[in-house]
């Protein structure tokens, strides 16, 4: 794809490398053995909570690019987040999810909704092999996954004819940033934010791409246990989440938030237009 030359260039990698190398931490949480089991499972009844409340908004935002002739092709879509609102609005949807785990998940959230218009790859995205091209390339709080941000975003247009989109949080809760500052006794500086979605806007904009961008509010809602795991799965990267951490996250939520707490987020929702 074609690239404008720049004499002056932001430094962006070494920020999102040190970033990225604090968000890809390795998890230690000792105090339920079936977390990992149990956290997809949350995963995926968060965003199925007010039938894909998140998914829907994203779709509405698209309103525009979107019609019933277009082929999708979407990297990392988990538990359907986005594919089950999507596939009602376009001709179909090819799915490249590296986890066996969440392609039965998803497996069974498109079963429930009846949705046939898919097809599911069991691949890692930057070793599948893909022979077509697609009108939309699309990824949903993908990016913290990724080593290589303009590795990314170049192959994402590779395989575009028309469009690219990415979807990526905006910052975190206060609920979070809260209890991580109760609990591991640190400042919040954005230790779990290189989902930060400025990073993509700056290498599209270097590349002289137009991109649009508007912003999501959405909500889920969580019980204790899973409060409780969804804390843990961001503190755990800092300290160990035995019982006695469990005990704390769960003192803790009780004062702040009661047995039930509604999660605000927020998202950005980008697209652009390759140049070829
Ligand atoms: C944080 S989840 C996001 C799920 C969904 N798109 C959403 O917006 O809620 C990221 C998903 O990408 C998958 N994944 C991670 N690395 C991947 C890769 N290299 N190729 C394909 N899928 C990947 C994970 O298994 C997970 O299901």
């Amino acid at each position: 794809m074609k690239k404008r030359e720049l004499k002056y260039r932001i430094n962006w990698q070494d920020a999102w490398k040190e970033m990225r190398n604090e968000r890809i931490r390795k998890l230690r949480v000792t105090y339920d053995e079936d977390f990992l089991k149990k956290s997809a499972e949350d995963f995926s009844n968060r965003y199925k909570w007010n039938d894909y409340e998140s998914g829907r908004g994203v779709v509405n935002l698209l309103g525009d690019i979107l019609n019933k002739d277009l082929e999708v092709l979407e990297i990392g879509p988990g538990p359907g987040t986005l594919t089950i609102p999507l596939s009602e609005r376009v001709k179909n949807i090819v799915c490249l999810e590296a986890s066996p785990v969440n392609i039965q998940i998803l497996k069974r959230n498109l079963q429930e909704k009846e949705i046939t218009n898919f097809k599911l790859i069991n691949k890692y995205w930057e070793k599948a092999k893909i022979e077509d091209r697609f009108d939309l390339v699309i990824c949903s709080h993908f990016l913290w996954m990724v080593e290589d941000l303009k590795k990314h975003l170049d192959r994402m247009e590779k395989f575009s004819n028309r469009y690219c989109v990415i979807v990526q949080p905006c910052g975190r809760d206060e609920v979070t940033k809260k209890a991580f500052e109760d609990i591991c006794g640190e400042r919040y500086t954005g230790q779990f934010e290189p989902d930060a979605e400025y990073f993509p806007y700056l290498i599209l904009r270097e590349w002289s791409r137009f991109v649009d961008v508007h912003y999501l509010e959405y909500s889920f809602k969580l019980n204790l246990e899973e409060g409780i795991r969804y804390i843990a799965s961001y503190l755990g990267k800092f300290i160990e989440v035995d019982e006695q951490a469990a005990d704390r996250i769960r003192k803790f939520l009780l004062a702040e938030v009661g047995e039930s707490w509604m999660v605000l987020d927020k998202a950005a929702v980008m697209w652009w237009e390759p140049i070829r």
